[in-house]
């Protein structure tokens, strides 16, 4: 299962990839925003940058809601870097879109799906990636996990080679269970990734191995 870095900060990207384990990264609209990017430079220039830290795929989210205006802006978002990744909402100006970039070889990730029938219309457009949103579905206390388990049985039983996306991913726990139900990518906020670590087990072991390295040390 590849990781996604669900985030716009730069600071964040550097610390994933330097763990050697970063396969891309996901923004939004609300992630940019919260790093303060601002205008057509400043937006250009920030995807330009996560490009240049990371070896994968970015992306990048239009900001239009009409079939017309997300091919400008996508076109225009996919010439910034090989890397960048048209993001477009699951409407039907967004699948038009979807198919429209799939047609020319650009890719697409498919964003704000909370259904297989969303998923499947992504899929049948050409999508590379299809995001279903795990954690705002259990914020309604619906079933985040198993949509991702009904999209990855779906696209099997039909050899759609869209990639499922757990997106709205907001705790460790969340990547295994999405693991578990065959997700391609998760976009996971760093601490969630980071917790993938976490074990008193290590944290013991290591604790007494340091002990009885120290006493190595001592006794040469
Ligand atoms: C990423 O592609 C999504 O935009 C993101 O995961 C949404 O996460 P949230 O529901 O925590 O805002």
């Amino acid at each position: 299962m590849k990781f996604f870095l669900d985030t716009a900060n730069l600071q964040q990207i550097k610390e994933a990839q330097e763990l050697g384990v970063l396969d891309g990264v996901t923004t939004n609209p609300s992630l940019m925003a919260k790093e303060g990017v601002k205008g057509e430079d400043e937006i250009r220039n920030h995807y330009k940058q996560i490009c240049e830290i990371v070896d994968g795929d970015v992306s990048a989210e239009v900001l239009s809601m009409t079939y017309d205006e997300m091919v400008k802006e996508g076109e225009e978002l996919a010439a910034l870097h090989p890397q960048i990744t048209v993001k477009l909402p699951c409407t039907k100006d967004g699948i038009r879109a979807v198919k429209y970039f799939a047609d020319k070889g650009v890719k697409t990730n498919c964003t704000l799906v909370f259904s297989v029938g969303q998923a499947l219309l992504a899929a049948k457009a050409g999508a590379k990636y299809v995001s279903p949103f795990v954690g705002r579905l259990d914020d309604i206390c619906s079933d985040g996990v198993a949509l991702i388990e009904q999209i990855v049985n779906v696209y099997n039983y039909y050899g759609f080679e869209t990639q499922v996306l757990a997106a709205s991913i907001r705790h460790t726990q969340h990547i295994i269970q999405c693991m578990e139900a065959g997700a391609d990518v998760s976009t996971c906020p760093l601490n969630a990734i980071l917790g993938l670590l976490k074990h008193p087990l290590t944290d013991q072991g290591l604790e007494a191995f340091m002990k009885d390295a120290e006493k190595m040390k001592s006794e040469k």
